[in-house]
């Protein structure tokens, strides 16, 4: 749907983003993760037509575009990191004003933002003042309002930071169903959890490179192991080793910790524990999360 070939970024001589290729599929929520500074609204931004790159190009649906086109941005949708409604208006006169800046009118406008207030909650709320709701409100309505034209293609910068849990569940609720009505959805987060549950792919961004990319599950194996933490008897290690060794395992101590590695664990668990018999003191299958899998490769490149 959207890919970014070579696309570099430079403010007055730092270097913001470097050789930044990705292709991002119809219909997938994409996950764009890093650590503060690598580059994710940059990104955000060059994508949703605020600004150029310094090098680079970016192909919608194949063909080249000039960002700052009206008519790109007309099929492409932004969710700022700061929520970009006005306080002093109602949640239904801040879609008002977004429908009329995209240039429709009112027969067009009346009915979408009643469809939009509905869609995202916010129906009870629609004559408040934006300036009285919570974060989690004005997130919903920021939404809302980058989907006033129905484009296809959604960017969201950080939706969910600051949010609390109950408002962080039910803004990645409307996420998925925007996957679920077909359209793709390009997300930056530190929540590595939300991550994992909500993306199909991910890109982890590392100062203004991508170092990793692919689905959740393929980030997790390429970055950390799913780990089997075995405390034995004295004297118990030759059995573990044959054990290990008849099931394609890798083994090794850390500490007083017998720590166990390879394909299927869960599957293997019941002759890893008749083989070690006697000896087996305590045993703890720890499947890796994307979050530690982040922190692992955020050490190897020493950040
Ligand atoms: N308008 C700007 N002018 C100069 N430097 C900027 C500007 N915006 C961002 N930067 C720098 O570019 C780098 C990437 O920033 P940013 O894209 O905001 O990262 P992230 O969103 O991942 O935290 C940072 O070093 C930041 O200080
Ligand atoms: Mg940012």
């Amino acid at each position: 749907m959207i890919s970014l070939l070579g696309v570099d970024k430079e403010y007055d001589g730092l270097r913001a983003l470097s050789g930044v290729s990705l292709s991002i599929e119809e219909g997938e929520i994409f996950g764009l993760i890093g650590p503060n500074g690598a580059g994710k609204t940059t990104l955000i931004r060059i994508l949703s037509g605020r600004m150029d790159p310094t090098r680079g190009e970016i192909l919608f649906q194949g063909e080249k575009v000039e960002a700052r086109h009206p008519g790109y941005r007309s099929r492409i949708g932004l969710v700022p990191q700061d929520p970009a409604c006005y306080g002093r208006l109602t949640a239904r006169e801040n879609l008002g004003l977004m429908a009329r800046l995209y240039g429709m009118g009112r027969e067009e406008a009346v009915p979408r933002v009643e469809e939009l207030l509905s869609w995202s909650g916010l129906m009870e709320h629609a004559d408040r003042q934006a300036r009285h709701f919570s974060r989690g409100m004005l997130q919903r309505l920021s939404l809302a309002m980058g989907m006033v034209h129905s484009p296809p293609v959604i960017f969201m910068d950080e939706p969910t930071s600051g949010l609390d849990p109950e408002a962080r569940s039910s803004l990645w609720e409307l996420i998925s169903r925007l996957s679920g009505e077909g359209k793709t959805v390009l997300v930056t987060t530190h929540n590595m959890e939300e991550a994992d549950h909500i993306c199909s792919r991910i890109a982890i961004l590392v100062k203004g490179r991508v170092r990793e990319v692919g689905s959740p599950r393929e980030i997790k194996g390429l970055l950390g192991a799913d780990r089997l933490e075995l405390r034995l008897e004295n004297g118990a290690e030759g059995a573990l080793s044959s054990v290990c060794g008849r099931l394609g395992l890798a083994w090794r101590r850390e500490g007083d910790l017998y720590v166990v590695t390879g394909e299927n664990i869960p599957g293997k668990l019941p002759e890893v524990a008749s083989g070690l018999a006697g000896s087996l003191r305590d045993l703890h299958y720890r499947e890796v999360t994307l979050e530690d899998a982040f922190l692992r490769f955020m050490r190897e490149v020493g950040e």
